[in-house]
């Protein structure tokens, strides 16, 4: 029986070199341990062995038994081991290793353009202020000088919340995708800390017919200074500094008078058109970007409105401010040479991709 023993321990070494699952592992073990396994099998003739053949036999059957238990454990440590290692070598992460240069992200010509117009306002003095894009009526129009009833409303095609939301809202109260980065005037200086000099880049939205100049969602920048003193000099200063700053020296600019129910006076004003130079003309025929008029509308400003001024607890006899409102996607346009801002929208990677 010892022989027996011998033997079964020699065939148990071979069968398991070649094992490589758990499964294969369990079932070898079964298979010599089992109730029904190779092990008990030989023990069933123990009973007919003399007493003191009993005596060595039964240790040896335990130490086999011992011996499979543990070779088993470490073969089931052992598959474990190579599994993580496998997973580990398949799945490597290389941090290190370089992305493909054409895969890079970069950012879209309007991020370029805001920056480039924070970093100019901010070399000025200016600091930036953020606010809702889902604006109340109260900001966006009425604090803006501009009442329910007032004709100016029809001016910014406004997409007000669904009515479920603002039906049992009470008047001022109402929600709106904001039409104008204007609201975030009020809003400051609602805060009282004078003096203010704020630049606020920011996504508007208007229930617009999308043409060239036309999108549905565009971005404005708004400036507003506000202390004691300030005047139309001190507009047409940071208005011109600011220009030579963004576009190209011989840009124009040129004033034209307007009507804004926040500033009094108001005026628009227009650069001479980039598309057009571009094209060698002053005035290009197919230029959609000026309707072929050689100018383009970038900016509305001038001095804010007394009343807008009182109505945000600041005293007008005491402090005046400008206020300007710009388009960037258009400053964009004008930039990059691209002749309709609508395609910034588009997720044109061919035309993203070359700035
Ligand atoms: N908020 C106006 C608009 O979107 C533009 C504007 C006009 C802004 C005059 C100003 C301003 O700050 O002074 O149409």
């Amino acid at each position: 029986m010892k022989q027996q023993l011998e033997n079964l321990k020699n065939e148990f070494i071979e069968n398991i070199t070649t094992i490589d699952s758990p499964e294969a592992l369990e079932n070898l073990e079964k298979n010599f341990l089992g109730k029904k396994g190779k092990l008990n099998d030989i023990l069933k003739g123990i009973k007919d062995l003399s007493n003191d053949d009993k005596k060595i036999i039964w240790p040896e059957a335990n130490k086999l038994k011992m011996f499979i238990s543990e070779e088993v454990t470490n073969k089931k440590i052992a598959i474990q081991e190579a599994k993580y290692a496998k997973l580990e070598e398949d799945e490597k992460i290389d941090v290190t290793a370089e992305y493909p240069s054409n895969n890079k992200g970069h950012k879209h010509p309007i991020s370029i353009t805001s920056n480039l117009l924070e970093e100019i306002f901010i070399s000025l003095g200016f600091r930036i202020e953020d606010g809702p894009q889902v604006e109340d009526e109260t900001h966006n129009f009425d604090k803006l000088n501009i009442p329910d009833n007032h004709p100016a409303r029809d001016v910014w095609d406004t997409f007000w919340v669904s009515d479920d939301i603002n039906k049992n809202k009470e008047a001022g109260k109402k929600n709106l995708l904001r039409t104008h980065t204007s609201p975030v005037q009020i809003r400051t200086m609602l805060k009282w800390e004078l003096p203010i000099k704020i630049i606020v880049p920011g996504r508007v939205f208007r229930y617009e017919q999308e043409d060239a100049r036309h999108t549905c969602n565009f971005y404005q920048l708004e400036w507003l200074v506000v202390w004691k003193g300030v005047t139309f000099g001190d507009l047409k200063w940071t208005l011109d500094t600011a220009m030579k700053k963004l576009l190209w020296d011989s840009t124009e600019v040129r004033f034209r008078p307007s009507i804004f129910p926040f500033t009094e006076p108001s005026a628009e004003i227009d650069i001479s058109c980039q598309l057009c130079k571009w094209s060698g003309k002053v005035k290009w025929e197919n230029c959609k970007m000026c309707s072929a008029t050689g100018w383009v509308e970038l900016l509305w400003a001038w001095m804010v409105h007394p009343k807008v001024l009182k109505d945000a607890w600041v005293d007008p006899e005491e402090y005046s401010g400008f206020a300007f409102g710009m388009w960037i996607d258009r400053i964009a346009a004008q930039r990059f040479w691209v002749s309709s801002s609508r395609m910034f929208y588009q997720s044109k990677l061919k035309l993203n991709e070359q700035f």
